[in-house]
């Protein structure tokens, strides 16, 4: 397993990562910048890319320009609370970082530093079934609160498996991942070559001197890196043969059966991931799901499904706020988590974001992705004229489309 990087390094790090941003990592847009210059390309497009034409990929952001804030500065809002409830347990700040795999690929023990950014920030921290970290150690950090994701493989042993391991080392929710029991044919991937574990030809790494960074920091990792949860104690797995075992683990035919078993094995929050449908939202209440995120795995499954952000109305009305819904894909500002929480959302998820944040600076990055929404979510409710998270509702935008012909929407 990838080691970490100790505290005081980080803060080392840290220091090393705010120089090398320097004035241009002051929001998220230009971090992504410096992680486009930081990365290999095969490794920065794994995680920019979406599902085919990334149709869905782009209008996740796009959906955010789709609507105006509507202020009421006149309320006046000289103290504004932006913690919000979730699980019985207080969140400061309603950003919360998503699952995603492979992130020790972007900083040695990525998953650790990410996890340790979000508690500094009071938030929680969801760990991907795909991390290059195991779900113990992960735990033995201390960081929380801490989520784990899960999927529902054909052998259901090993489902239960890894929800028995997130329950013995006192993970806070489950979640599980629905939108993901067939792979999504991400075409860059194919045109990058991108394998996993990465390999880079020798003309591919002659091109590379911008990126000595990433590799000088990453050489002794890339032969290392796994999925760990996937090996038993004391065994090695190629990652290679994990990855490409992926496919055939996972059960096409996942359905409420899995959900209602899975609902039977889990005795904490269990959240379904990767909900559009306000049907299917509707349908989970009563089979006692306590969140839903409304995903669309950042536009890298099934591309032409709608925007999140599109999508989050209806569910929200058909869940009438039995459950509290979260939305994930294209949240990029304090703005746009102002407008998912006035169309229903109480949370939102970051997930590209945080590994733009760890490729620039590890930990300090996530911490800084992480500051950087708190301060513009904190500064768009003042100007807003907001106090508490609670006061937002419809009442607070105005839909673009209705001012604007539709060749001028993004
Ligand atoms: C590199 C990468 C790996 C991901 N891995 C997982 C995963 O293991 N499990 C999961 O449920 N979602 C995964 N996701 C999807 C994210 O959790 C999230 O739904 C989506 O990316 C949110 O959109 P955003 O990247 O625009 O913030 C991954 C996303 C990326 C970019």
């Amino acid at each position: 397993m990838p080691e970490a990087p100790k505290s005081g390094e980080a803060e080392s790090i840290a220091k090393q990562g705010i120089r090398a941003w320097g004035r241009s990592g002051y929001s998220l847009a230009a971090i992504g910048d410096l992680a486009r210059r930081t990365l290999p390309r095969p490794v920065f497009d794994f995680a920019d890319g979406g599902a085919e034409d990334e149709y869905s990929l782009c209008r996740n952001e796009a959906a955010f320009a789709g609507h105006e804030l509507l202020p009421r500065p006149l309320n006046g809002a000289a103290d504004r609370d932006l913690s919000v409830e979730l699980f019985g347990r207080r969140l400061a700040l309603p950003v919360i970082i998503g699952p995603t795999g492979l992130s020790g690929l972007f900083w040695p023990g990525g998953e650790i530093a990410a996890a340790r950014a979000a508690a500094s920030a009071g938030t929680a921290f969801c760990l991907s079934h795909g991390s290059t970290c195991t779900i113990e150690a992960l735990a033995a950090t201390g960081v929380a609160p801490r989520w784990m994701q899960v999927f529902v493989y054909r052998d259901r042993g090993l489902t239960r498996a890894f929800v028995e391991r997130a329950a013995a080392a006192g993970y806070d929710a489950l979640v599980l991942t629905t939108d993901n029991q067939l792979l999504g044919n991400r075409e860059r991937d194919i045109r990058n070559g991108f394998s996993i574990p990465p390999s880079f030809t020798a003309l591919q790494i002659l091109g590379m001197t911008g990126k000595l960074p990433w590799l000088l920091r990453m050489r002794r990792e890339l032969g290392r890196i796994t999925f760990a949860n996937y090996a038993k104690p004391g065994e090695t797995v190629e990652l290679a043969a994990i990855a490409g075992r992926m496919a055939s683990l996972l059960d096409p035919g996942l359905s409420w059966r899995d959900v209602d078993w899975l609902r039977g094995l889990w005795k904490g929050p269990l959240l379904l991931k990767g909900i559009l449908h306000p049907l299917e939202a509707a349908e989970a209440v009563p089979r006692g799901i306590d969140g839903l995120i409304v995903s669309n795995h950042g536009g890298r499954q099934l591309d032409g499904v709608p925007a999140t952000l599109d999508a989050l109305p209806a569910v929200a009305a058909a869940i009438d706020g039995r459950i509290p819904v979260l939305l994930d894909g294209g949240v990029r500002r304090g703005g746009d988590v102002v407008k998912a929480l006035s169309l229903g959302a109480v949370a939102c998820l970051i997930a590209r974001p945080q590994l733009w944040g760890l490729a620039v600076a590890g930990e300090a990055g996530v911490a800084r992705v992480l500051d950087i929404l708190r301060r513009e979510l904190d500064r768009a409710l003042g100007l807003m004229g907001i106090t508490r998270l609670a006061e937002l509702g419809p009442d607070c935008l105005r839909s673009v489309r209705e001012s604007l012909p539709p060749d001028r929407i993004r």
